[in-house]
């Protein structure tokens, strides 16, 4: 059952009970068959965005929920909880796409996009990394050169989250020349939509975790595109991909808590019904303590999760809180699951229980939307500038 929690308003708890709910009904009895067949499943999307859930962050005007930022938060922590791959799903498709064009787009980019994709009509996704370029995403190949008014984008993309199955797909692309590179001030931002003649999904990825969602490479084969596919000036698309990924950073960072939740509550069960030694194991008190250990890291997690949203509703998107709760979150969840497979022994490591699955799904938390790494570059930039601008 889910636990109360006192600090959260009327609204944030029922849009809460609502997510937890869904996940319930909707996602748990499918989660393991999903994972096992990579099964991305669209139905699921549409019933999402009847929840309102793939335009929580969008304006009613463009057919949105106008939720705040920890309303948004509480749903995906419990969107994961019930399936951690359909949890990204709605995470990119909110944080990135939709806020990218909500943030940057002209009014006639925005009326044409946001609303369907509030409806689940248009599924988004965001294309930066590529082959060469990860975790130095500045680093970026594929380039778009004018056409006329409009645009040719030619290259290839990596680990593109909801790719295949996208409708829409906001594509970071060089714009300056190749004689005169500018690293992170010489790339576009461009909405390309799926059917566009010359996009191609690639490799269909077979991952360790999070196998219910697609991650794909995209071809760019000359995809000619109008001057309405750019987004905002042509060379702050990185800006905008980097003030973006801090929404994404924070969708994962609440994934992450949903992940772990759901590993804690498995461990707490198993160990009152597992019996060893003549006793139920959950009265030794060394695994009790692991139990107790883990239950303090998630809500640690939580805390610092929930107030990073809470401060971007206060108005301040600070990079060094959201980055320490992308950090903390997606360590504590891989921590809490390989705890939680230690508390269940050699079931554990078998297929059979789902904290198998979700010790693989907590591992890419680590990684996607910039590894626990580049979070402590992100910290610890913003700390040595605190430590230099103060008298
Ligand atoms: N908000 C706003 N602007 C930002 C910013 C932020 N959080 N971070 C950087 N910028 C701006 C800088 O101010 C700078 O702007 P000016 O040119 O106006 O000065 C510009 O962006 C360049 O910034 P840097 O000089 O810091 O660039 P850098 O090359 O040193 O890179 C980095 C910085 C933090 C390492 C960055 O490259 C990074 O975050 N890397 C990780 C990439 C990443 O997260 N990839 C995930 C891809 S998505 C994914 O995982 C798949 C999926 O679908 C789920």
């Amino acid at each position: 059952m889910l636990k109360d929690d006192v600090t959260l308003t009327d609204e944030q708890k029922q849009v809460r009970a609502l997510a937890r709910e869904f996940a319930e009904r909707e996602l748990r009895p499918h989660a393991e068959e999903w994972d096992r067949d990579q099964t991305f499943d669209r139905g699921v999307v549409q019933k999402l965005a009847e929840l309102g859930f793939l335009g929580m962050l969008l304006p009613p005007e463009y057919d949105g929920l106008g939720a705040d930022v920890l309303t948004y938060v509480v749903a995906l922590e419990q969107i994961a909880w019930g399936d951690a791959s359909v949890a990204i799903t709605m995470s990119v498709h909110n944080s990135l796409p939709a806020q990218m064009i909500l943030k940057y787009g002209a009014e006639e980019q925005k009326r044409r996009w946001l609303p369907t994709m509030a409806r689940g009509a248009v599924l988004g996704a965001f294309a930066l990394s590529e082959a060469g370029s990860g975790s130095d995403a500045a680093a970026l190949q594929a380039h778009a050169v004018r056409d006329g008014s409009g645009w040719i984008l030619r290259g290839q993309k990596m680990w593109v989250t909801n790719g295949a199955s996208a409708d829409l797909v906001v594509i970071m692309c060089r714009t300056d020349r190749p004689g005169e590179r500018r690293g992170p001030r010489g790339i576009g931002a461009f909405l390309v939509p799926t059917d566009s003649p010359g996009y191609k999904v690639g490799k269909k990825e077979d991952k360790m975790g999070m196998r219910g969602s697609e991650t794909v490479s995209v071809v760019l084969e000359d995809v000619r595109l109008g001057r309405d596919a750019l987004l905002g000036e042509p060379d702050k698309g990185f800006v905008y991909a980097m003030q973006s990924l801090q929404g994404g950073r924070l969708g994962v960072a609440a994934q992450a808590l949903g992940i772990a939740e759901a590993a804690l509550e498995h461990a707490i069960r198993y160990a009152g019904e597992r019996r060893q030694f003549g006793r139920p194991i959950k009265d030794f008190q060394g695994l009790g303590f692991k139990l107790a250990d883990m239950a303090t890291r998630v809500e640690a997690a939580r805390g610092l999760v929930y107030r990073a949203a809470r401060a971007w509703d206060c108005g301040a998107q600070d990079p060094r809180l959201t980055g320490m709760a992308k950090l903390y979150a997606s360590e504590t969840a891989m921590w809490v699951t390989t705890q939680a497979v230690q508390v269940f022994g050699g079931y554990g490591y078998m297929k059979d229980y789902p904290v198998e699955r979700l010790f693989r799904d907590a591992k890419v938390t680590e990684i996607y939307e910039g590894t626990s790494e580049i979070q402590r570059l992100v910290i610890l930039r913003t700390l040595y500038q605190e430590t230099t601008t103060e008298p």
